[in-house]
């Protein structure tokens, strides 16, 4: 059945479901109040880099399935599945920043009428859901049916249509069976399984599928200091563990930690919930050290590398969280720049796309889009962000071009004995015990 469905919030999030919702058939109408930002996307101008989905904005917005505005009241009028995708930040004290959910319901609740289901998709803390359906109905015209249901999504940037065509799973909490199975019904030609639980169950295998996953990375980038002391290769220790099926491949890279939108956010969003209901989640406070320390312990290397830092020039490559996004949110490389900054080196920098963005968050920074522009006039360089470009370099070029041949890899996108082949000086995570002898 063809829904009238109205998303509000045009984030990440938002834009992607809201698409992908039109593209299986539905009538979508996005919201944001952002009129600047409803202008562009009325031009199917998209603000955020994400492969395809410029394509398919404007396909659907041609086939007359997805339109945007920034009249909410009108919006939520003409439909009815209300999806609720607005941005809910960490507060300075740890706490979720609701406000932005609050001025929604505010807006539209008076304007409800006869049965209109409410979908959470922002990642909320618990009790959420059951709030926001007491709030909606109290604010609403007595004659409305207001059915709140949450509806987490797991979409990563870089991979979001792929991901919400082809999820792992389909997580719907609602207190009311036909409301629940209404939402599972507009998710018809997506096969996967469906998980119908109870809201603040929903709500909290969000955050604990989050938190268990930046488990992973942090446990794994423990790992890979142990394996730097006793001279073993994280890359075979991952792999030999990620062949148990229990334990899984995935998220098992160490590196210089996460970052982005979600992890650090969500993380640390999960340690409050957990305190302000009297619980201290201590695996969850070490993920979340680990990962802040992992960006120090990578400057200490480079550090003890390099030797001094006062005026060396470091070319550091990538600056986004991850490849295939300009997203700067949380990103190590940001750290990273600050602090070798504070010990004097003059840093040049290269992403493909988020050096323009970065020109706002960095001072003092040369930014590049051309690799061989960073890189031109370094002492040495630097990975931060895996992206395909890097690796596909010509090393030869490079070797010539920086002042001493090192790398200090925080991805540990190569081979160590091709570089060394290659004449360079290879440092990367959890399996360099070897050459930092040489270095010393
Ligand atoms: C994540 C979740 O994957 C997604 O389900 C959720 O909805 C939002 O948060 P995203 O932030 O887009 O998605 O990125 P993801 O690909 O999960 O990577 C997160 C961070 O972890 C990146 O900084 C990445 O570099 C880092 N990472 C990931 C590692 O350091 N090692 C790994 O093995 C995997």
């Amino acid at each position: 059945m063809v829904e009238r469905i109205a998303v509000i919030g045009t984030g990440y999030v938002g834009l992607v479901s809201g698409t992908c919702f039109a593209e299986m058939g539905h009538q979508v109408v996005c919201v944001d109040r952002d009129e600047n930002k409803i202008v562009r996307l009325q031009q199917a101008d998209i603000p955020i880099y994400e492969p395809g989905l410029q394509e398919l904005v404007a396909a659907n917005m041609q086939s007359g399935h997805l339109s945007f505005t920034s009249n909410l009241v009108e919006a939520v009028k003409v439909s009815d599945i209300i999806i609720i995708a607005v941005g809910t930040p960490t507060l300075d004290n740890g706490d979720v920043d609701m406000s932005q959910v609050r001025s929604v319901i505010a807006g539209m609740a008076p304007h409800l009428t006869a049965t209109k289901i409410i979908v959470m998709k922002s990642t909320v803390p618990v009790g959420t859901g059951r709030w926001v359906e007491k709030q909606t109905r109290e604010l609403a015209p007595q004659h409305a049916h207001i059915h709140v249901v949450s509806n987490p999504e797991f979409l990563r940037e870089g991979s979001a249509i792929h991901d919400t065509f082809h999820p792992d799973r389909i997580v719907i909490g609602s207190e009311h069976a036909e409301s629940g199975a209404r939402i599972a019904a507009i998710h018809a030609p997506i096969r996967t399984e469906l998980l119908m639980t109870d809201r603040e169950s929903a709500e909290l295998i969000k955050y604990a599928s989050n938190a268990f996953l930046a488990a992973k990375i942090s446990f794994i980038n423990e790992m890979a200091h142990v394996c730097e002391k006793v001279g073993a290769d994280v890359g075979f220790v991952a792999k030999g563990m990620g062949l148990d099926r229990r334990i899984g491949p995935h998220f098992l890279n160490a590196g210089i930690g996460y970052g982005g939108s979600c992890f650090p956010k969500d993380t640390r969003a999960q340690l409050k919930i957990a305190q302000n209901v009297d619980y201290d989640f201590k695996i969850l406070r070490s993920v979340i050290e680990v990962n802040q320390l992992q960006r120090e312990r990578f400057v200490n290397k480079i550090h003890r590398t390099l030797g001094d830092l006062e005026g060396k020039r470091i070319a550091v490559m990538g600056l986004a969280f991850k490849p295939n996004t300009d997203d700067l949110r949380d990103a190590p490389a940001l750290d990273i720049i600050a602090a070798l900054q504070k010990l004097g080196a003059n840093i040049s920098a290269y992403d493909p796309a988020a050096a323009v963005h970065a020109s706002k968050l960095l001072t003092n920074v040369s930014l590049h889009i051309n690799p061989y522009d960073a890189l031109q006039n370094a002492d040495a360089m630097v990975i931060a962000t895996e992206w395909e470009a890097i690796r596909q370099l010509n090393y030869n070029l490079v070797r010539s071009m920086i002042k001493q041949p090192v790398i200090i890899d925080g991805r540990n996108m190569f081979e160590p004995k091709e570089m060394s082949k290659l004449g360079f000086t290879y440092i990367s995570i959890g399996r360099t015990a070897l050459s930092l002898e040489m270095v010393i």
